[in-house]
C-alpha cells in the first residue's frame, strides 16, 4: 500500500520506517528541508535505538523515501496519509492544533489540484483534542473531496523504545466513522493483526480520548509514587519497597512506579493539561484529572527544595548534574525536569557542570553557556561539591563509584533515580541521599 507520513519527528519517522519494514511503500515528508536532506543521506535527527539501521535498510529497499514538499511525497494512488506533526501545549492548556490544521489545509489544496484515483484516509496520529478528527472530516467534506476520509489512530510508542513499541504494540486503536476506513486501516496493520495484536475500533471521540486517558493515567501513577517518596522520607520508609509491595499486585502493576524528580517530556505534561482543558470545555470539573499536574508541580518544587536543603545552599558551589534528557535512552529534553533543575541551580548561584550520554547538544541549545559541559561523567564530578542524578541512564549504574568518590571534592550524591545501593554508597564513604529514603 502507498502511504505518506507528514512529519519526520519521533513519531513520524518511526511510523514511516516501521510501516515500510512491513512492506508498505512509504514517503515521509517534513517541512524542515535540512532534516529531510540529512535523512536522505542516512543521518537520523534524534537518538532512537535501532532506528538508523532500519531507515537505511528501508531506503535501500526503496520502500522509504524522504521529501520536503507534499506534492512530491504524494501519489495519485496514495491510500493513507498519517499526520505526525507536533501538538504542543498552548498558553490556555489546550493542545495547539495549528500544525495539524496547516497540514490538513495543505492536503486539501493538494487533493484539489491532484484528484486521487481511489479512496485515501487521512489519519491523525498526532495526539489531538477530542472533536478534532470529526471537525477535520467536516472540513474535507466541505471541500468537496468525496474520496478522502478521516481516521484517528493514536500512537502509544515511548521514546527510547520507540521502534520496539511500534513493532510490538499492546493494541492498535482506530477511530473512524465508516467501514471503508476501518477496512483500510486494518489492511495497513494486517501484519500486526496476523500476530494477534488487538485492534480497537471506535468512534473518533473515543479514540482521541483513549490516548489522553492513557497518558494521564500513567502520569497519575508517576505522580502517586512520587508523593509516596515524599511520605516515605517522613515516615522512615523506602519508596522502592513501597513500589515493589504495590507493583506485585497485578491489579496495580509495577510499571510507572519508579519515583523520580517529577514527570516531564514531550507528552505527559501537555497531554495531562490538554485533558484538563477538554474537561473544562465540557463544563465539567473532574478533580482527579486536575490534581495530576498540581501534584507534579508540587513534587518538582519539593525536589528542588530538598536539593537546596541537603546541599545547605548552592551559591558558589561546584555541582555536577548527571542526566539532562527527560528520561533514559532518548536525547529529548522537551519539558525535562533535569534541565529545569540545572537552570534553577544556575540562578541560585551554583557553578554547574552537566553530563548526559545523548542529550548534550540539545541541552546546549537551552542552557547555552550558563553551565559547563563535561565529556564524561568522571569529568563532570571532578572537584564537585555535590552530584545530582536526574536521569536513569544505565551507564550511570555501571560507574566506577570508587573513582567518582576520589574525584569529588565533597562526595555527596543526591540520587533522584535511586540507582545505587545505599549500603554500597555508604561503605564507599559517600554521603548518599536517594529519593524517597529517610536519611
Ligand atoms: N514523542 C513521543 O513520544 C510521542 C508519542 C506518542 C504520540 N506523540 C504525539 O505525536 C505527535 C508528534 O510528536 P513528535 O514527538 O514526533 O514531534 P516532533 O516535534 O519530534 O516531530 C514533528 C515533525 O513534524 C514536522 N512538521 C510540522 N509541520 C509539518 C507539516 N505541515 N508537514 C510536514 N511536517 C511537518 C516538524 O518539522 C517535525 O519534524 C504529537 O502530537 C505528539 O503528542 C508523541
Amino acid at each position: 500500500m502507498k502511504i505518506s507520513i507528514l512529519g519526520a519527528g519521533y513519531v513520524g519517522l518511526v511510523t514511516a520506517t516501521c510501516l515500510a519494514h512491513h512492506g508498505h511503500v512509504v514517503t515521509c515528508c517534513d517541512v524542515d528541508a535540512s532534516k529531510v536532506q540529512r535523512l536522505r543521506v542516512g543521518q537520523i535527527p534524534f537518538y532512537e535505538k535501532d532506528l538508523s539501521e532500519m531507515v537505511c535498510a528501508a531506503v535501500q529497499n526503496r520502500t522509504l523515501s524522504f521529501f520536503d514538499t507534499l506534492d512530491e511525497a504524494m501519489c495519485a494512488d496514495t491510500e493513507a496519509v498519517f499526520l505526525a506533526v507536533p501538538t504542543p501545549q498552548s498558553s490556555d492548556g489546550h493542545a495547539d492544533l495549528h500544525f495539524v490544521e496547516t497540514a490538513v489545509d495543505q492536503l486539501i489544496g493538494h487533493f484539489q489540484k491532484h484528484p486521487m484515483t481511489q479512496a485515501c484516509v487521512v489519519v491523525t496520529k498526532s495526539t489531538v483534542s477530542v472533536g478534532t478528527t470529526a471537525r477535520l472530516a467536516t472540513k474535507i467534506a466541505d471541500a468537496g473531496l468525496s474520496r478522502i476520509f478521516m481516521a484517528n489512530n493514536p500512537e502509544f510508542l515511548r521514546e527510547g523504545t520507540a521502534v520496539s513499541d511500534f513493532m510490538n504494540p499492546d493494541r492498535i486503536v482506530v477511530g473512524a466513522d465508516s467501514d471503508v476506513v476501518f477496512t483500510k486501516m486494518m489492511a495497513i496493520y494486517q501484519p500486526f493483526l496476523d500476530r494477534g495484536v488487538p485492534l480497537i475500533s471506535v468512534g473518533y471521540a473515543a479514540s482521541e480520548l483513549i490516548k489522553y486517558a492513557s497518558n494521564t493515567f500513567l502520569a497519575t501513577k508517576v505522580a502517586f509514587i512520587n508523593e509516596m517518596a515524599v511520605l516515605s522520607e517522613s515516615v522512615g520508609a523506602t519508596v522502592q519497597d513501597i513500589a515493589k509491595g504495590m507493583g506485585l499486585d497485578p491489579r496495580i502493576g509495577a510499571a510507572f512506579l519508579s519515583a523520580g524528580p517529577g514527570y516531564g517530556g514531550s507528552c505527559f505534561p501537555k497531554d495531562v493539561s490538554a485533558l484538563g482543558a477538554i474537561v473544562g470545555d465540557n463544563g465539567l470539573s473532574l478533580p482527579l484529572v486536575g490534581a495530576v499536574s498540581v501534584s507534579n508541580e508540587a513534587h518538582k518544587a519539593w525536589v528542588f527544595q530538598k536539593i537546596m536543603r541537603v546541599l545547605s545552599g548552592v551559591s558558589g558551589k561546584r555541582i555536577a548534574v548527571l542526566g539532562l534528557a527527560f528520561k533514559a535512552n532518548t536525547d529529548d529534553i522537551r519539558d525535562s525536569v533535569a534541565i529545569s533543575i540545572a537552570l534553577q541551580l544556575v540562578v541560585a548561584g551554583a557553578d554547574v557542570t552537566v553530563f548526559d550520554p545523548e542529550a548534550m547538544s540539545n541541552a546546549q541549545s537551552v542552557l547555552g553557556d550558563s553551565v559547563r559541559y563535561a565529556a564524561t561523567v568522571y569529568d563532570a564530578v571532578t572537584e564537585a561539591q555535590g552530584c545530582l542524578v536526574l536521569t536513569e541512564w544505565p551507564l550511570f549504574c555501571d560507574l566506577d563509584l570508587r573513582r567518582v568518590y576520589h574525584l569529588m571534592a565533597d562526595p555527596l550524591v543526591i540520587d533522584m533515580r535511586c540507582l545505587w545501593d545505599r549500603q554500597t554508597m555508604s561503605d564507599l564513604g559517600f554521603s548518599y541521599f536517594p529519593l524517597g529514603t529517610a536519611v
